[in-house]
């Protein structure tokens, strides 16, 4: 709790007491939101105290506070990953810095691979439920009372009025929304076949690396989810190939458009 309170009280100072109504996490290769954010601020992770450091290529590892759609937002452009090392701690640290902040609501992307047949590369899923595949979450070990219940309920983890807002949305601007439950692995590598099958069989419509410690920190604390996928491979029997870095990259930069208007207008309407 220290460190949380040092290193929001370093954000303060270093933002003219910003204060931030909504907090975005962006996914791989899901940045390129910040382009339509009127920057006020720009912080490197690297000059955080306490803020771990993003080490995937694909990320680039700063925090953004300013406008979007006129809101006050914090943007983490480049998150950290369990597969990089860090511990759970260190995953949501910023999550519940958002908190400290004043964030009343969080908004998270991601990158995946779609179980559900019906979908397509490039889709956007919006997050309905998760199951939670890493070894371990962030909730384990002394509760922080101050943040949060021993015993947080997940009955609804996604809050049910944004995923509508988002339909609505999508709806009038026709992008196809797609919905489902996304299952979180550790990674880094990507899935077997039998991985896949066993996925699917288990009820997830993506898969994923991210997101759902992010999520249970944010639950925890009581602040509404929404969270969007891009679905960047397919990874149903017929359909599943061999998937680089390159593809995942390419198909979430097809997707990132329809995705940065989703937030933008769902952030303006709620
Ligand atoms: N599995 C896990 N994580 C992923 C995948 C996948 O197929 N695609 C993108 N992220």
């Amino acid at each position: 709790m220290q460190q949380l309170h040092a290193t929001t009280t370093y954000i303060q100072e270093n933002t003219g007491g910003f204060v931030p109504e909504f907090g975005i996490i962006l996914g791989t290769g899901l940045g390129a939101l910040v382009k339509d954010v009127e920057v006020q601020y720009a912080l490197s992770y690297a000059d955080i105290p306490h803020f771990p450091v993003s080490t995937v290529e694909s990320h680039s590892g700063k925090l953004i506070l300013g406008l979007l759609a006129g809101r006050k937002v914090v943007v983490m452009q480049g998150r950290f990953h369990y597969y990089e090392g860090y511990t759970m701690e260190q995953v949501v640290f910023p999550v519940r810095v958002m908190k400290l902040l004043g964030v009343r609501q969080l908004i998270v992307s991601n990158a995946a691979g779609g179980l559900n047949p019906s979908f397509s590369t490039s889709d956007l899923m919006v997050l309905t439920d998760h199951i939670n595949l890493l070894p371990t979450n962030p909730l384990i070990g002394q509760n922080l009372d101050e943040l949060g219940p021993r015993f947080p309920d997940m009955s609804e983890v996604y809050d049910e009025h944004l995923v509508r807002e988002a339909m609505v949305v999508a709806e009038d601007n026709g992008i196809l929304l797609q919905e489902g439950v996304y299952v979180s692995v550790p990674g880094p590598m990507l899935e077997t076949k039998a991985e896949y099958r066993y996925l699917r069989t288990i009820g997830a419509d993506a898969v994923g690396m991210s997101t759902v410690p992010e999520v249970i920190a944010a639950r925890h604390m009581d602040m509404p989810v929404f969270a969007i996928s891009v679905i960047t491979d397919m990874c149903t029997p017929d359909r599943i190939k061999k998937v680089a870095l390159s593809d995942i990259l390419k198909a979430a930069a097809l997707a990132e458009p329809r995705m940065t208007l989703l937030i933008r207008e769902l952030i303006k309407r709620i």
